[in-house]
């Protein structure tokens, strides 16, 4: 039975989450891998919009188990308001069984790493201290979350719900974290009761969800059941194959599903990128197909590109596929997703990028270095648009002629078959050109 990863191609915002819904119909687990609240994915059912950030974006399908996996970073207030909204929508309620036992349809790895309110702080401080030269964060402490996870000075949900743990790790921590934040930052401490006692209670709340989710994981593949594992933010924001340093903190392409859940490389069938039909970034750094002009201003508007995290505009500009092709190779992907695109209906003229003018030469391959990305001209192909409202079709060859003839071309330049396309926010305005839970 596949298990599928889902991961964005792009700067993220690329609609993983209506993906990552659609699919869940062929799936038993959805599981998040990486990231935090940092992530917002937009579910559209029936015309009501859902944005979560924390829970995976299965929680809208009855018979789903959600699990926040241990390379994601949780805010412990965030998630329990998440929760909470989800339930008095009827949705992520436990069951009881003839035995009595509860199962609940969310799950949490014990080894998922807790953000706190000093790295909350200090995400904000560092920020405002970087000025022109920040990187434009969501502010919600994913940093320095991970940067304590990989110095060995990280809060783990299973010391969260566990008082005693939890008070041993922050007498240790907290004393460190106001030493930085008053030297450093020249900022406000913390007092070690005051983190204590909201969090030793935030503990309590979640305790019941928390466990070896890697065990769950490991069952649910003997017993044959499809996972889709659902990633946050693209492969541009990954903390090594991304824009560095404009990029979030963790990993963002499909290899990290594994570690990011405790699974193997051997439980992963296939790997599908989801690409807008053209380009956004929030936050700082190096996006060479950029527009800055009225054509840039139409694609905000008309595709709604303001963050669903933070409300920021998006930057906008038109797809590049050597983007594309850098997604497909570092995430080994097997299919493409295409999204959004009916933005792209009414507009007279479509630009593909295909390659980068650097210093007199033409660049086919995603430079490593941002310097050497920031001084690249895009090279262009241009294609005719299309007029037709595209939102309500179906099938492939119902799309009209150039709207066929640029998928084509995204196709051909990517190296990647297309396997969906999305015409629009609902989860009923898509088509499927090959079901990548069918052999
Ligand atoms: P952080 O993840 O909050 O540390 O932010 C680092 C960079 O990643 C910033 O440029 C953010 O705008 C960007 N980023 C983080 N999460 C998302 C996302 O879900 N979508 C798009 N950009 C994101």
């Amino acid at each position: 039975m596949p298990n599928i990863v889902i991961v964005g191609t792009q700067w993220g915002d690329e609609g993983k989450g209506k993906i990552v819904d659609v699919f869940t119909e062929h799936v038993k687990v959805v599981v998040r891998f990486q990231g935090g609240n940092n992530a917002g994915h937009t579910l559209v059912v029936d015309g009501k919009k859902t944005v979560l950030h924390l829970i995976p974006s299965g929680a809208l399908t009855s018979g789903v188990t959600c699990i926040i996996g241990n390379g994601v970073v949780i805010d412990p207030e965030i998630l329990l308001e998440e929760i909470a909204a989800l339930q008095a929508k009827g949705y992520l309620i436990p069951k009881k069984n003839r035995k009595g036992e509860i199962s609940s349809p969310l799950l949490i790895s014990d080894k998922a790493h807790v953000i706190l309110p000093y790295h909350k702080r200090i995400d904000f401080l560092r920020e405002q201290k970087a000025g022109r030269d920040k990187i434009g964060t969501t502010g919600r402490g994913i940093g320095p979350t991970y940067e304590d996870k990989m110095a060995r000075m990280g809060i783990r949900m299973g010391e969260l719900v566990d008082p005693e743990l939890l008070k041993k790790r922050l007498e240790v921590i907290i004393p460190e974290k106001n030493y930085f934040l008053k030297t450093v930052l020249g900022a406000e401490p913390f007092s070690f009761e005051e983190v204590y006692d909201v969090y030793s209670e935030l503990g309590k709340k979640l305790a019941p969800y928390v466990q070896n989710t890697s065990i769950f994981l490991s069952e649910a593949i003997k017993k044959k059941q499809n996972i889709l594992f659902e990633g946050a933010q693209g492969t541009s924001l990954d903390v090594d194959h991304g824009t560095y340093p404009f990029v979030t903190s963790s990993n963002t392409v499909a290899g990290n599903a594994c570690s990011g859940s405790g699974v193997g490389p051997t439980a992963i069938n296939g790997v599908l990128g989801i690409a807008k039909a053209y380009t956004t970034r929030v936050g700082s750094g190096p996006f060479p197909t950029e527009l800055f002009d009225e054509t840039g201003e139409q694609l905000r508007k008309i595709g709604s590109e303001f963050g669903a995290t933070t409300g920021r505009p998006r930057r906008c500009g038109w797809i590049d596929t050597v983007v594309l092709r850098h997604a497909a190779r570092v995430n080994g992907l097997t299919g493409v997703i295409v999204t959004k695109l009916d933005v792209l209906s009414g507009f007279k003229e479509l630009k593909i990028c295909d390659g980068y003018r650097y210093q007199g030469k033409v660049l086919k391959e995603f430079p490593g270095s941002i310097d050497v990305l920031n001084a690249c001209e895009p090279i262009y192909t241009t294609v005719k648009g299309w007029k037709e409202d595209i939102s309500g079709i179906k099938k492939f060859n119902k799309l009209p002629a150039n709207a066929r003839k640029y998928l084509q071309k995204i196709e051909k330049l990517t190296g990647v078959k297309i396997m969906m396309i999305s015409v629009g926010p609902d989860r009923e305005q898509q088509f499927l050109l090959k079901n990548p839970f069918r052999a």
